[in-house]
């Protein structure tokens, strides 16, 4: 039985919409943009929202209006994708990474708080696998310390913390719609905010600096730059394959859910593998179970032999990785959670017979 890790959620009518664009001659962002836009900020119930060239992009304009900069440092969890690091990186600010929980992966506010000293400008939350952090608690930290949160929602969209959607916690949430992710448009992003300041300067930078939009122009070509920028646009028909998705994503999120909660109980008699608490808040991105290293080698290789779809996030924490290690200290939980997870496929294209099948092949083991 194949099992696939990831499934897209494009059809038929998606690349219908995306031929009649192309053949349009409007190509890049446009009103298909604007109407993603919408349609998303409805989703997370954001007051703004900016479509961005994908989600790396997007925590770097998050990190140029949080005003990060040389000298300053940034706190963000060791086990995350690259990405979130660089982000702050590319400002001049120095990211220091803090460790965290075991086993949902939320950033360790024991050590948040050791770590914030005099430089300490900002945070950048990932809420890992589509788990929340305590946002709450976060929250007093960074108001009581001044310290900028940006959201990394890279896993997590459809994820709520007090009944609120995250990404509106801080000054700005970010999103991913790379392949795997829950709404995929091969690249994309999505910021959000609730700030008018930051949305002004994430719109502005996103294109250039430009202080007009092509539609805003009274006459083509003629325009304005007020500050820096980069060009960081979604293209209109990536924008109307995000946007016809998040119109059907309740379902899908639905059905991870659900998947979700039938592998904690199916999974939960397996003794050696530990298992994050269910949590019907979270988005499932992927769902991860945990063991040994040694015994990992030999999932992996049934895993292979068998066609299931896994992945692991991440292999190695930041801590460790040769751009970041010299200037790191270790974070002891996060080196765990790195040698001991797999990911696994939770989306609306598995069922209850492939999660049996994935437990037959762990009991095996
Ligand atoms: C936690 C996290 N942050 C950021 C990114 C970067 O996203 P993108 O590939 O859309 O730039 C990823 C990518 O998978 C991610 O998992």
């Amino acid at each position: 039985m194949k099992i696939p890790f990831s499934k897209n959620q494009i059809n038929n009518s998606d690349i219908s919409i995306v031929k009649k664009i192309l053949k349009s001659g409007w190509l890049t962002h446009g009103k298909y943009t604007k109407n993603f836009e919408n349609e998303f900020k409805k989703f997370t119930k954001s007051k703004y929202a900016v479509a961005v060239s994908n989600c790396t992009a997007g925590l770097h304009l998050s990190c140029i209006a949080a005003d990060f900069k040389k000298g300053d440092e940034v706190l963000v969890p060791a086990m995350t994708h690259v990405a979130t690091a660089h982000a702050v990186s590319l400002t001049g600010a120095k990211p220091v990474f803090c460790d965290i929980n075991l086993y949902n992966g939320s950033i360790n506010i024991i050590d948040v708080k050791k770590k914030i000293n005099k430089k300490t400008k900002g945070i950048i939350i990932v809420h890992m696998a589509g788990f929340p952090n305590q946002m709450r608690e976060l929250q007093r930290v960074c108001k009581k310390n001044n310290l900028k949160m940006i959201e990394d929602c890279a896993h997590a969209l459809g994820t709520y913390e007090n009944k609120k959607h995250v990404g509106n916690f801080g000054i700005s949430g970010v999103f991913s719609f790379y392949p795997t992710k829950q709404i995929s448009i091969g690249e994309g992003g999505m910021v959000v905010t609730n700030d008018k300041k930051t949305y002004e300067i994430i719109k502005r930078r996103k294109a250039f600096g430009i202080d007009k939009d092509i539609k805003e122009r009274k006459t083509p070509g003629i325009y304005d730059v007020k500050s820096l920028g980069l060009n960081y646009r979604m293209t209109d028909y990536q924008s109307a394959i995000g946007l016809t998705q998040i119109k059907r994503y309740q379902k899908e999120l639905s059905a991870r859910v659900k998947n979700a909660k039938y592998y904690c109980t199916k999974l939960s008699n397996i003794k050696w593998l530990k298992l994050p608490t269910f949590d019907e808040k979270a988005s499932y991105f992927i769902f991860q179970i945990f063991m040994p290293k040694f015994k990992r080698l030999k999932v992996i290789k049934s895993f292979m032999k068998e066609k299931i779809g896994f992945s692991i996030h991440y292999a190695n924490s930041l801590d460790n990785m040769s751009f970041y290690k010299s200037n790191s200290s270790k974070c002891e939980n996060s080196n765990i959670y790195a040698n001991e997870n797999i990911s696994l496929p939770v989306h609306s294209g598995i069922n209850k017979k492939m999660i049996n099948h994935i437990f037959r092949v762990l009991k095996k083991i």
